[in-house]
């Protein structure tokens, strides 16, 4: 039998990269060559993001490109929604755009080739499918592509309600994956030969906090439990929350250095207490600082980065200046920096106090200039250091030169053999710039 063929375009965080891997692993398995072409596809998957205006806006222009193409072919083409514009719009989106066939949420996308063979067999003509938001979705294999990074959910949901985030409204509630199932997931990674693991949640440090009461299940437990698995990779994680962030973590990750990556993404959204309060972030400017002054006592060379986002409603001039003071003190190696955007249903959206467009865009501009200078230093701090690279393969620039990632997370480009990919080696950097470091192979 002839296999068709399908797309997937991926929009957002590490979540969805990891429900994209997974619904590509269910479409092979049913029939279907994954290729990056919307133009000869039979399906396409739009697997969404409503985090940010930005995101939300990229996916409007898409549909229409494949609403022209489906009218075109007299309606030949599969066209799916995933993702948390599903989960957050559900039938509301086959109103606005009618020529949708799938509206798929998160935790339904194991029903994936059922839908599909119902519409193909003209049983149904849409399918709605966002329910379940509270449940833990069933366990489905997944195909990373590049046979080097793999990411395993460890828990889903929120129950932070930040004032200013959707993703508690389209996740639903905090709940963990059982410890052996992610353990073995793990394995079965490293078995196959994969070399990064990335361990993902809304708030993995929550992680187990859903379980019964004496249960002694945590974070560094499961980090623990991981580590002990033979092999050569390395494990990162995104995000902890700062609120859940304990030094036991800490501990464990000084106990691994060769297994668990030396960089922290610890999201600080505002350095000003009174803008952190309006967020409902649960800390001060001070508790952040002193807990990334722990960090940096337990865990000397680690690599910290962050989200940061300016023009909150209410921030003043001088709420600002916290923040850029907080980038300053802290030394990011990178940093995300947003400028808030309106999210409908969440309280900020309602705030007094909406930061005109134009302040936003200035306050970001001076941000993004202090935070790119920390980001030169500590990139030229590796300028005469050997250090570990996981080569991911050739350079998109230059066929000649392999480019890759250190443990801190930083692009290492040096010359070296296509063979390398997949391998860890050792890279001594002899220039840097920004965000990305030049070197020669030992
Ligand atoms: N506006 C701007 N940035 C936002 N983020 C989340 N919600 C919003 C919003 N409404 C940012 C936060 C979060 C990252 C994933 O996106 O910084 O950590
Ligand atoms: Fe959103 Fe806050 Fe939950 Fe992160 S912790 S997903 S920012 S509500």
């Amino acid at each position: 039998m002839n296999r068709k063929k399908a797309t997937i375009v991926t929009y957002g965080c590490q979540m969805n990269v990891n429900e994209t891997a997974k619904m590509k692993k269910l479409l092979e398995e049913n029939g279907y060559d994954i290729i990056d072409d919307i133009h000869n596809s039979d399906a396409v998957f739009l697997n969404t993001c409503t985090v940010r205006g930005g995101a939300a806006g990229k996916i409007e222009g898409k549909l229409g490109n494949l609403k022209t193409i489906k009218n075109s072919r007299n309606g030949n083409l599969i066209i799916g929604v995933t993702g948390c514009v599903a989960q957050e719009e559900k039938e509301h989106l086959l109103k606005r755009a009618p020529y949708i066939d799938i509206v798929l949420g998160n935790q339904n996308i194991s029903q994936l080739p059922e839908i599909m063979e119902k519409i193909l067999d003209g049983e149904i003509e849409h399918a709605v499918l966002t329910n379940n938001e509270d449940e833990l979705p069933p366990r489905i294999d997944a195909n990373f592509g590049d046979g080097i990074t793999a990411s395993v959910a460890i828990n889903y949901g929120c129950n932070n309600f930040c004032t200013y985030c959707i993703v508690p409204y389209v996740r639903g509630r905090e709940r963990s994956v059982p410890l052996e199932d992610i353990v073995a997931d793990v394995r079965q990674y490293i078995k196959k030969g994969y070399k990064d693991i990335l361990l993902l949640g809304q708030n993995v440090n929550s992680y187990g906090q859903d379980f019964t009461e004496s249960s002694e299940i945590k974070f560094s437990k499961l980090l623990d439990e991981i580590c002990k698995i033979d092999g050569d990779y390395w494990i990162r994680y995104v995000s902890p929350h700062p609120k859940d962030l304990t030094t036991d973590v800490l501990e464990i990750m000084a106990k691994y250095p060769e297994k668990i990556a030396s960089n922290m993404h610890l999201p600080v959204q505002s350095g000003s207490t009174e803008i952190l309060k309006k967020m409902n972030r649960k800390y001060t400017k001070e508790n952040y600082l002193k807990l990334v002054d722990n960090i940096k006592d337990i865990l000397p060379n680690i690599s910290l980065t962050t989200d940061i986002i300016v023009g909150f409603p209410g921030e003043t001039e001088e709420n600002f200046l916290d923040t850029l003071d907080v980038v300053r003190k802290v030394q990011y190696e990178n940093a995300y920096m947003f400028k808030y955007s309106i999210r409908e249903g969440t309280p900020a959206a309602t705030m007094e106090g909406q930061i005109p467009e134009d302040v936003k865009q200035e306050r970001l501009l001076r941000l993004m200039e202090v935070q790119n200078e920390s980001a030169k230093n500590i990139s030229l701090s590796y300028v005469g250091k050997t250090v570990k690279v996981l080569v991911e393969g050739p350079s998109r620039r230059n066929e000649e030169k392999m480019t890759g990632r250190i443990s801190e997370n930083k692009v290492v480009i040096f010359k070296g053999d296509h063979s390398l990919k997949g391998t860890f080696v050792k890279v001594k950097i002899v220039t840097a710039k920004t965000w990305t470091l030049y070197g020669e192979l030992v």
